[in-house]
């Protein structure tokens, strides 16, 4: 499974300001990657506090929201789908579905597991112009040593970048 993250982030480092933000600074640099690649990849996983922020899923994908309590009800099999168990556990079950790449998502807490147990193969990085002093980080909840490789990076607009990286395993 080759497992892709893709975030935006302040430029010091953070997703949001807490877990209820819906993160609006995100939205305008999103656009400008996400959609081109999460549609590439076709599968995208998230943690129920950023599903819930969410309008409705993103169309044309299947949308996995992880959570200790799924609402198996809320599901659309094949558009919507709730995962109760690791992400190792939710790689193993994609795999048997003929499903090769999957992208994370977001929120915190769901970037840091998958990262903690070294799932993650790249990442998609956006820096928007802001600062924020405090809130939730990238990866947020667990102690990581993770080494990155920098394989490109870019402009975005006028003030944003783009970097991509590697995961050093
Ligand atoms: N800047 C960006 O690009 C960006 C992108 C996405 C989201 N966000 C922001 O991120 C914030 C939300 O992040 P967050 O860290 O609070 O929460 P999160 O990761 O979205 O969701 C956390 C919840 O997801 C479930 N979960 C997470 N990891 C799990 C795992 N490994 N196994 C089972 N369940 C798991 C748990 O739900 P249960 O309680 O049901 O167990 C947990 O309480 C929001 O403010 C959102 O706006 C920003």
């Amino acid at each position: 499974m080759r497992v892709v993250l893709i975030m935006t982030t302040t430029a010091d480092g953070f997703i949001s300001k807490d877990p209820s933000d819906p993160a609006v600074f995100a939205h305008g640099y999103d656009e400008l990657l996400f959609s081109e690649k999460t549609l590439e990849i076709g599968t995208v996983v998230m943690g129920l506090n950023a599903y819930r922020l969410l309008p409705h899923p993103f169309d044309g994908r299947l949308n996995i929201v992880m959570s200790t309590s799924p609402n198996v009800a809320e599901g659309i099999p094949g558009t919507l789908e709730f995962f109760s168990g690791s992400p190792q556990e939710l790689i193993d079950s994609l795999e048997k579905r003929g499903i090769s790449e999957l992208a994370v998502i977001g929120g915190g807490q769901v970037n840091a597991s998958f990262l903690v147990e070294g799932l993650v193969d790249e990442i998609y990085l956006m820096i928007a112009p802001y600062l924020f002093g405090q809130g939730l980080s990238l990866a947020s909840g667990f102690d990581l040593e993770t080494s990155l490789k920098l394989v490109d990076e870019r402009r975005l607009g006028e003030n944003a970048i783009l970097l991509h990286y590697e995961v050093v395993k």
